[in-house]
């Protein structure tokens, strides 16, 4: 079990910044998952923190031990790449005790450890199978079992499902999930696929470009994101954001969109910029005739119990999630009001949320 402290980390290749002054803390037993695009410096931070890649400076700490220049044999971190990949000649047993032969462990230890590992994932009558003739979520056992068995300090997880098709991905998301939850072991587990994110995390870090850009629960992050980029980047559809005249002061409740003027929770700062954005989730709009902007319906999709309505209005292309009671056609002509209390301002400048009421309670601050 293992804290992770990560504390103003840099990684420079020449002048080509790929992780930029990175501070946050993986807490003991917590599942954190690193979410952002490609090339945003995920693996990088991962490798720093494995004793792969040194950083060109900040600090590493282990459970408050600075581990920034021990080696990655040091540090009791194990590195999990492909989750799928097993050894297709070895029995069961020598897929999942490979790295305790590799390290050279007794014999004695190393049959122990393989059979507590098989009974936690419920394979222990396999262990004597080849790993060939298995189905899928017992191979996918094999593998997490493999990972495990060596019981190091943390187990950091690079998009460890990325070669898997869709299914076993989410079959593979699921055990990964279920299994953190008896053994408790820190995980940082590197993903871009923010669905993956949301649905196993205890806390995600999402990065862009080198930065960290907010550390967070998944409902914090969806509910109070702290730019614009993550507003958009979590979330699917995406955020829908609107042009807004900006420069208002602390305690400003409303904002003008289009000539309309449109409610906001109170604001706790201001802006001093013309020209705010506004960010408003399809699920936090509402198609009401008494709404404040007015547009055409431009394509209606029927999700079972909801429905997908995407309207122009002049202030641009939105897209609503309204329930199927509510009856809108193709080209009709609608009004659309915001739910105050979810909307989000943004400074263009900065592309920093705007504190508001919304935000209270955010340990973040
Ligand atoms: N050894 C290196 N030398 C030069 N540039 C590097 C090196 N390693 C990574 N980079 C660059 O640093 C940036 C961050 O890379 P990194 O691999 O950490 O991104 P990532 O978030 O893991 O992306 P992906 O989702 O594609 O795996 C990228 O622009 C990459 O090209
Ligand atoms: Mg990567």
């Amino acid at each position: 079990m293992a804290e992770i402290q990560i504390r103003n980390l840099k990684k420079h290749f020449a002048d080509f910044v790929a992780v930029n002054d990175s501070s946050f803390t993986v807490r003991d037993g917590e599942f954190f998952v690193m979410l952002g695009p490609s090339g945003c410096g995920k693996t990088t931070t991962l490798r720093m923190i494995a004793g792969l890649e040194m950083p060109t400076s900040g600090q590493i700490l282990l459970d408050g031990e600075d581990v920034t220049f021990n080696r990655g044999s040091e540090r009791d971190i194990a590195f999990v790449f492909q989750l799928f990949a097993l050894y297709p000649h070895m029995s069961v047993r020598r897929n999942i005790s490979f790295p305790l032969r590799i390290q050279g462990l007794p014999r004695a230890e190393i049959r122990a450890r393989t059979e507590d590992v098989a009974r936690l994932l419920q394979i222990t009558h396999l262990l004597d199978r080849g790993v060939g003739g298995l189905a899928a979520g017992d191979r996918q056992r094999v593998a997490l079992g493999r990972a495990i068995v060596r019981r190091a300090k943390a187990f950091l997880m690079d998009e460890p499902l990325g070669a898997l098709d869709a299914e076993f991905r989410d079959r593979m998301c699921e055990e990964l999930r279920l299994l953190h939850n008896r053994i408790k072991a820190t995980t940082v587990y590197v993903t871009h696929d923010q669905i993956e994110a949301m649905s196993m995390a205890d806390r995600i870090c999402i990065m862009n470009k080198g930065d960290v850009l907010q550390v967070g629960a998944p409902m914090e992050v969806y509910e109070r994101p702290a730019t614009k980029f993550v507003a958009g980047f979590i979330g699917s559809p995406s955020m829908n954001f609107l042009a807004a005249r900006g420069k208002f002061a602390p305690g400003t409740r409303e904002i003008r969109v289009n000539g309309a003027t449109v409610a906001m929770p109170e604001t706790r700062e201001g802006l001093a910029t013309e020209g705010a954005v506004l960010g408003a989730r399809p699920e936090h709009i509402r198609i009401a005739d008494e709404g404040p902007l007015r547009g055409r319906v431009f394509a209606v999709e029927y999700m079972g119990a909801r429905q997908l309505v995407t309207v122009d209005t002049d202030a641009g292309r939105l897209r609503v999630r309204a329930p199927n009671t509510v009856r809108v056609d193709y080209g009709e002509t609608v009004g659309l009001a915001f739910d105050p209390e979810r909307i989000v301002v943004f400074n263009p400048d900065t592309d920093r949320a705007v504190r508001s009421t919304l935000f209270d309670g955010d340990a973040h601050g």
